[in-house]
């Protein structure tokens, strides 16, 4: 036992002995010499700034943030970050080594529009921008359309927070979020075709909408109307009601002069003899 570890310390010595014999050989002069051997090879080319990728070899979470939601940022990093690792908490130049975005952006939203990270607060998912208070205050400034349209044509949805919709911003919410259909079987994609969403009110439509939409509330009119044998029965609702919700036409828009002036003139309303425009009586003698 003991002998082993004499040997092995000696060893150990020699061997010191040999490293410093070569390392500090020139001891004796009094000088400390390091003697490295020069690799003139290793410095042959020029360094390429680090790619992207090799910048996220380090920074995995932004590279992922970028290559996810960066959309037209998808490019060299060093573009924006022409200062980096020279952070130095003792100056506090973390701001001062930053990119800015009026270096390459000048006011795309209008001059009143500033403060860009208080939107857009990740630079490298510059679309991913949150429902915050700042940015609710400004929906006005770049949409004016929509209030407007609120605010002119009063409904109750003008009292609904923009951002009860639209959740999340550019998002479209689906008018059966919170409304059912007229009737069963009603397609989502009809709903704004009446109802402008902003000023639902409004409502408009076309000639060929079908009568089973008026139907769902007009249960009277649309009772007459589908069993009626007179030939009202095969014109549809829209075509009299057009254009504008609640618009009633007048007959003689279809029938100028259906009878003598005589008769007219003593009867001015056509239905004192006819009744029911959704189910005229007609004679047995057709
Ligand atoms: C469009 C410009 C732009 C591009 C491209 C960009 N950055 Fe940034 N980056 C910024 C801005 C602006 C900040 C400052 C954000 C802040 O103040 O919070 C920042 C901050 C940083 C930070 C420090 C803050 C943190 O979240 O850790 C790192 C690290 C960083 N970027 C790395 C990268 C890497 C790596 C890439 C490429 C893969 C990249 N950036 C691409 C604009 C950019
Ligand atoms: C070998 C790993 C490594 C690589 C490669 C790397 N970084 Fe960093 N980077 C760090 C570390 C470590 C920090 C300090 C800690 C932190 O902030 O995450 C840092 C901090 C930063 C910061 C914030 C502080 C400052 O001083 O600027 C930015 C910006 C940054 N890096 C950008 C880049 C960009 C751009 C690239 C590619 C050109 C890159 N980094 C490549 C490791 C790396
Ligand atoms: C090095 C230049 C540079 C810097 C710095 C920069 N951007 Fe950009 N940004 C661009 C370019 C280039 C585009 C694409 C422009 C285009 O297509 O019109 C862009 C596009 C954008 C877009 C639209 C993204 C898309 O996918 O459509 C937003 C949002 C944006 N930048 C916000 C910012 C904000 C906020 C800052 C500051 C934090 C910033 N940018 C800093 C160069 C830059
Ligand atoms: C009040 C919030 C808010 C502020 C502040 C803000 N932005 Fe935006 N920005 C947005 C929104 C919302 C979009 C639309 C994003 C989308 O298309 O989904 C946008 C889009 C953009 C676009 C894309 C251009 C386009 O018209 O599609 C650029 C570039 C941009 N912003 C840069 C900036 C810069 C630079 C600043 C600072 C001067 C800034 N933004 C300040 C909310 C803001
Ligand atoms: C700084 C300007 C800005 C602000 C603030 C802003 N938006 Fe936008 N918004 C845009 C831009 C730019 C677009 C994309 C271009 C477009 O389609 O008009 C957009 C798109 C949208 C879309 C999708 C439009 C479509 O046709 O698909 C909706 C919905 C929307 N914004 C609602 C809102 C609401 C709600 C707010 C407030 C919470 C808001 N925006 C705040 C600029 C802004
Ligand atoms: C009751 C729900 C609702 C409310 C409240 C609402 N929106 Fe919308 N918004 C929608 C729907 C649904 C659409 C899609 C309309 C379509 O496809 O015809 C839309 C479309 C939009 C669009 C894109 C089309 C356009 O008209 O420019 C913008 C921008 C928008 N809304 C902004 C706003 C703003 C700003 C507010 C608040 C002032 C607001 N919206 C309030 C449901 C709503
Ligand atoms: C986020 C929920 C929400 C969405 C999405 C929504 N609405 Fe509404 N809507 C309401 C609320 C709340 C009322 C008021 C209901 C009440 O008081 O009974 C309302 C009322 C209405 C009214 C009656 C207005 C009045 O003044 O009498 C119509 C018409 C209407 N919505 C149509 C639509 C259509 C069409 C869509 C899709 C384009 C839609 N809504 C999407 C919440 C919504
Ligand atoms: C053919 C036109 C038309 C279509 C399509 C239509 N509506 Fe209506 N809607 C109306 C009319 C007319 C009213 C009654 C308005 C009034 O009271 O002045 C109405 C009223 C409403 C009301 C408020 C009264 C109620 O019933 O609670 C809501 C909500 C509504 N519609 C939602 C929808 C939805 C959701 C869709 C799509 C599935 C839709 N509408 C499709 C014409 C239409
Ligand atoms: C939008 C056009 C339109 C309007 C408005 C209209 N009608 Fe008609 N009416 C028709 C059509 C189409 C026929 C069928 C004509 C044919 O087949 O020769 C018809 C037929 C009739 C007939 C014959 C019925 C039958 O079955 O033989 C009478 C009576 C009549 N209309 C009365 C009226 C009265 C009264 C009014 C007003 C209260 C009125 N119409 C409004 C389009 C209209
Ligand atoms: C031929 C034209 C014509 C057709 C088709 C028609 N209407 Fe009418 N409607 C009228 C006229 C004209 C009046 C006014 C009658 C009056 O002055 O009493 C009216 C009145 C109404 C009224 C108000 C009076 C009431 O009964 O409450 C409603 C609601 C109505 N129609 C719904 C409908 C519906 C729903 C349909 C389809 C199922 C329909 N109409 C088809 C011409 C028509
Ligand atoms: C005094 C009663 C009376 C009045 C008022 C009256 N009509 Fe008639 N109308 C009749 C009778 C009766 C017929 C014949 C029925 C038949 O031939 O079967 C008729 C027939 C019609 C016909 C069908 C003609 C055909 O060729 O089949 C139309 C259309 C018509 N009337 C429209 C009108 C219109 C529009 C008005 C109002 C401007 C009106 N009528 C007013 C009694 C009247």
């Amino acid at each position: 036992m003991r002998g082993t570890k004499r040997q092995i310390i000696a060893a150990i010595m020699v061997a010191l002995c040999v490293i410093a014999g070569s390392a500090f050989a020139a001891q004796g002069t009094g000088k400390l010499k390091v003697q490295i051997p020069v690799a003139p090879e290793m410095y042959a080319s020029t360094p390429q700034p680090l790619t992207a990728s090799q910048c996220g070899q380090c920074h995995p979470s932004l590279y992922a943030n970028l290559k996810d939601n960066g959309g037209k940022h998808r490019f060299d990093c060093q573009k924006c970050h022409t200062a980096f690792h020279v952070y130095n908490p003792k100056k506090g130049n973390y701001d001062a080594i930053m990119p800015k975005c009026a270096n390459c952006h000048t006011d795309p939203h209008g001059p009143k529009v500033t403060d860009c990270a208080g939107c857009h607060s990740n630079p490298h998912a510059p679309k991913k921008i949150a429902i915050t208070t700042k940015l609710t205050g400004a929906c006005v400034q770049c949409h004016p359309g929509p209030q407007e349209q609120l605010t002119k044509f009063q409904s109750k949805h003008t009292k609904v927070a923009c951002t009860r919709c639209h959740t999340s911003h550019g998002y479209i919410p689906s008018c059966f979020n919170c409304h059912k259909p007229h009737h069963e079987g009603q397609k989502v994609d009809t709903c704004t075709k009446c109802h402008p969403v902003h000023r639902p009110l409004q409502i408009t439509y076309e000639k060929d909408t079908p009568a089973v939409t008026c139907g769902s509330c007009r249960k009277k009119a649309f009772g007459d109307w589908k069993k009626t044998p007179s030939k009202h029965g095969k014109v549809n609702c829209a075509v009299c009601h057009h254009g504008k919700h609640k618009y009633v036409p007048k007959c003689t828009e279809c029938h100028p002069a259906p009878h003598a002036k005589g008769i007219l003139a003593r009867y001015p309303n056509c239905l004192t003899c006819h009744i029911n425009v959704h189910d005229l009586p007609v004679g047995a003698k057709k």
